[in-house]
Order: C-alpha cells, then sequence, then structure tokens
C-alpha cells in the first residue's frame, strides 16, 4: 500500500490507498479554528502545529486500515507549492519513514494532487479531461490527457484564487476564516438577485476576482452594522453567484475551445454546492476529497517516477512553481 502525507498549508493529512486507489484510510485534521482568529493562516503556527500533528495523524491512519508500516511499499508527500516551513514537516516525516525502510519516496505536487483526487475508486475519471481547479490558493483551467504527465494550463487567475475570493467575501461579511464554505451555506437562504455583481472578464481563458471582492465591499460599506446582518444572506448569494458564474462561463468556454467532451472540477470549491450544480454534467470528486487531504497526495504519488531510497534525503520543498 501507499501512504500520502500532506502538510502544504493548514491540513495535517495522512492516507493509506491501495495500488488499484483504493481508499484504506484518510485522516485530515484540519487547523483552521486555530488561525480563525488571526482571520487566515499564520505559517509559523501551522508549521509548529504540523509537527506535534503529523505522528498521531499517521498513527492513527495505519490504525483505521488496520495496517503497520511494515505494510508500506511507497511513500508519497506533497513537496510544493504551498508554506515551506509547513511543507517542510511533511517532507521530513516521509523521509524518516521511508529512509527507516528502505523504501522509494515519491515527490508530489499538490496541484496534481488535486487532480488526482478524480483517479481514486469507487468512480475514477479516466483522462483526457478539461479540469477546473479551483482552490484557496489556485485557479487553473487544465487539460489533462494522462496521470503521469503534467496537464496543459489553459487558463489561471490574474489577481486572486476564487477560494481566496470567497475567504476574503467572508470576512467582509464578518464571517470567520475560512468562509468559503459558510458563504455556501448562507447563500442558500438568499437571494442571489438582490445585487448585481459583476464578472470580470479579461482576454483569453483567465480569471479575475478582485473587481467582485470590491463590488461586495463597497455595498457592504453602505450598509449600517444592523442592515448587513439582514441583507447578509443576499449579499452572500449575490457574491457567490457572481464567482460561480465566472467559474462556470469559463469552464464552458474552455470545453468548446478544446473539444473536451469530459470536464471535472476539483479543489475546496469545487465543495460549493452552487458550483457542483451548475456545472451539468461536469464530474466532482466526492466532498472530502475536495478540499486538502492525503488520498490524493497517495493517489498522484502512483504516477510519480519514485526516488529510490536513499537519494530522497536530498529532496528540497518548494514554496511556488513560479
Ligand atoms: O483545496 P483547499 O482545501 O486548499 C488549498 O489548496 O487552497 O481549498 C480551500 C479553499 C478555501 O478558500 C475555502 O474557503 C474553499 O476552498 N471552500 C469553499 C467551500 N469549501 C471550501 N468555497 C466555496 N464553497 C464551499 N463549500
Ligand atoms: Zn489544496
Amino acid at each position: 500500500m501507499i501512504l500520502g502525507l500532506e502538510t502544504s498549508c493548514d491540513e495535517t493529512a495522512a492516507a493509506l490507498i491501495s495500488r488499484d486507489g483504493r481508499i484504506l484510510a484518510s485522516i485530515v485534521s484540519s487547523q483552521a479554528d486555530l488561525h480563525a482568529r488571526y482571520g487566515g493562516v499564520v505559517p509559523e503556527i501551522a508549521s509548529r502545529r504540523h509537527l506535534e500533528l503529523v505522528t498521531p495523524v499517521i498513527r492513527e491512519a495505519l490504525h483505521d486500515a488496520g495496517a503497520d508500516l511494515d505494510d508500506v511499499e511507497l511513500v508519497g508527500v506533497t513537496t510544493g507549492p504551498g508554506l515551506i516551513g509547513a511543507l517542510l514537516v511533511g517532507v521530513a516525516a516521509a523521509k524518516a519513514i521511508a529512509w527507516a525502510r528502505r523504501l522509494p519516496l515519491a515527490p508530489v505536487d499538490h496541484l496534481h494532487g488535486h487532480v488526482a483526487s478524480l483517479y481514486l475508486e469507487p468512480d475514477p475519471v479516466e483522462p483526457p479531461f478539461l479540469c477546473l481547479l479551483a482552490s484557496g490558493g489556485h485557479t487553473l483551467l487544465l487539460d489533462v490527457q494522462e496521470p503521469g504527465r503534467s496537464p496543459g494550463v489553459l487558463g489561471t487567475t490574474i489577481d486572486d484564487a476564487a477560494g481566496e475570493a470567497f475567504d476574503k467575501g467572508a470576512r467582509l461579511l464578518g464571517l470567520a476564516y475560512p468562509g468559503g464554505a459558510e458563504i455556501d451555506r448562507l447563500a442558500r437562504e438568499g437571494n442571489p438577485e438582490a445585487y448585481d455583481f459583476p464578472v470580470a472578464r479579461v482576454p483569453g481563458l483567465d480569471f479575475s476576482f478582485s473587481g467582485v471582492k470590491t463590488a461586495l465591499l463597497y455595498a457592504v460599506r453602505e450598509l449600517a452594522p444592523a442592515e448587513l446582518e439582514q441583507r447578509r444572506t443576499d449579499l452572500a448569494a449575490s457574491y457567490q453567484r457572481a464567482i460561480v458564474r465566472a467559474l462556470v462561463e469559463r469552464t464552458e468556454q474552455a470545453a468548446a475551445e478544446i473539444g473536451a467532451t469530459k470536464v471535472a472540477v476539483v479543489g475546496g470549491v469545487a465543495a460549493n454546492s452552487e458550483l457542483r450544480a451548475s456545472l451539468a454534467g461536469a464530474l466532482a470528486a466526492p466532498l472530502a476529497l475536495c478540499t486538502d487531504n492525503a488520498a490524493m497526495i497517495a493517489s498522484a504519488a502512483r504516477f510519480v517516477e519514485p526516488v529510490a531510497y536513499p537519494g530522497y534525503l536530498a529532496l528540497d520543498a518548494y514554496a511556488s512553481t513560479a
């Protein structure tokens, strides 16, 4: 079986999967509560918490799978992009486990991990497909040809990521970090037509979310605290509608341009109920595999050239690909 580790942001996660993509255990310990009072992830606090959690989370995954480290044949770990200190905790843990048992280690790119959430059983998606990857850090339209090959990038955001737009909007509405799921919940009770927030149209297949965020800021500024309280669900519904529209329009445009017959959506924002409902016919990973987890990292590890013992001891983490 394959052990996957993920510590790129504020989730400490470990998973065990079989070679053919069955999830045997997947443990995600979120630090969101720890960072909520700061309104975002504090990198140094995240690193320290990962250090405390990584061993118990691995132990729990092994326990859930009814396995021990002797059953592990390959260790897959996120090496980037993400918070560098946070990544290093997972990389160090993966190196230690692999080195002690002379196992190979597969360095996994976090974004490939999100795409590989689609390759897990029981309903694996076969490439080729067009993939919308929308998370807290990225918004990408990817042309996925093969699981092991880097996908072509058709479009990306020129400013904020979609999840970032959700989180910043949530903050303007007085909601706790990370606010995407909370906006999703409030939006169900609000009127999406109440406010006409703009959907930015930038050239090509790129996205822009700074305009809609500013529009929300102005709308909120005009309201007294009691009014904001009253209009919060309408604001959430209208704001979510604008973001989802932008994502859906661009994805449909990209599908038409490359003649994609299969469309999939991954990443934390893929958990959004309106997005899932609006992208008619698109395939989406189960909710638990949309937000950060280690099953997707173990899944991606199957398609990476593993580094043999002990070559990976020199392996480094990277904060960004740019
Ligand atoms: O993929 P992910 O867990 O972490 C990154 O790689 O960034 O994505 C987290 C993002 C956050 O911005 C969070 O607010 C957003 O996904 N998110 C949602 C929902 N659930 C999580 N956004 C909208 N609706 C949701 N239901
Ligand atoms: Zn992610």
